[in-house]
């Protein structure tokens, strides 16, 4: 499904070079759950963001293949489309629209994507079904608790069925059981057909996922499947 070929993003801070990543290679095929870590400034964030293709790697650097089609040639609206079609995001810091209520917030990809406004409701009464949350369908994110207004961004994150959620320490600012529950979910939703990439910092996560890379120095230094305990 993704392919990236040797990648690397340097980022220039006066006369120093930072190599953020340094000639990653990787793959990530449908149905996978992988879990990224390694130290803080390892290249995490970098790599989520450039699989997600909200940042592109440096020029002239290798290559991103999104189904065979190499995304680095690309202009800025057809990365917009990519994007929108095929990404979904999950953040540490959830990123919900404070002035709309959870539906309304579940509802904004699907306004993008020009669906009539009742099919629209509709999907993200669903949506928000899924991820448990049906009794705060008109809470407004302040109105909610860290964990629900996590739940109603994976919600969103859903709206388009991405064909990869993306998601950056998703439970970076929840306390332990409110994380957990956050992680159950990604894994129903993976065991459901949803491919996932998260990063994290918890080791406990990792037991969440099929598959552990590790980054250091922006580099890969280690990537394989992670034993199901039963
Ligand atoms: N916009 C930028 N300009 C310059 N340097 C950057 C920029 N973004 C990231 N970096 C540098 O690139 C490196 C990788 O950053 P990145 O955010 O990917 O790390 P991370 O592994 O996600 O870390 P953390 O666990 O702290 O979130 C770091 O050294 C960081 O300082
Ligand atoms: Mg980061």
């Amino acid at each position: 499904m993704i392919k990236l070929k040797n990648i690397s993003k340097q980022y220039h801070m006066g006369d120093v070079v930072i190599n953020a990543l340094d000639n990653v290679s990787m793959t990530i095929s449908r149905g996978e759950f992988v879990i990224i870590m390694g130290p803080s400034g390892s290249g995490k964030s970098t790599l989520l963001n450039i699989l997600g293709v909200l940042d592109l790697p440096t020029r002239n650097h290798g290559a991103y293949l999104l189904e065979d089609v190499d995304i680095t040639e690309l202009g800025d609206r057809e990365l917009a489309r990519i994007r929108n079609r095929h990404f979904g995001f999950i953040f540490q810091s959830y990123n919900l629209f404070p002035e709309l209520n959870a539906l309304e917030n579940v509802m904004v990809p699907l306004t993008y994507a020009k669906r009539p406004k009742a099919e629209r409701i509709k999907r993200a009464e669903e949506l928000l079904e899924m991820v448990e949350m049906t009794h705060r369908l008109k809470h407004f994110p302040n109105q909610l608790s860290g964990g629900e207004q996590q739940r109603v961004a994976i919600a969103r994150a859903l709206a388009n069925k991405p064909t990869l959620l993306l998601a950056d320490e998703p439970t970076g600012n929840l306390a332990t059981e409110q994380g957990n529950e956050i992680l159950s979910l990604l894994k129903k939703l993976n065991e459901q057909g949803t491919t996932i990439v998260v990063v994290t910092h918890d080791p406990k996560v990792s037991t969440y996922g099929k598959r552990l890379v590790h980054l250091q120095d922006g580099k890969i230094v280690s990537d394989k499947a992670i034993e199901q305990s039963a």
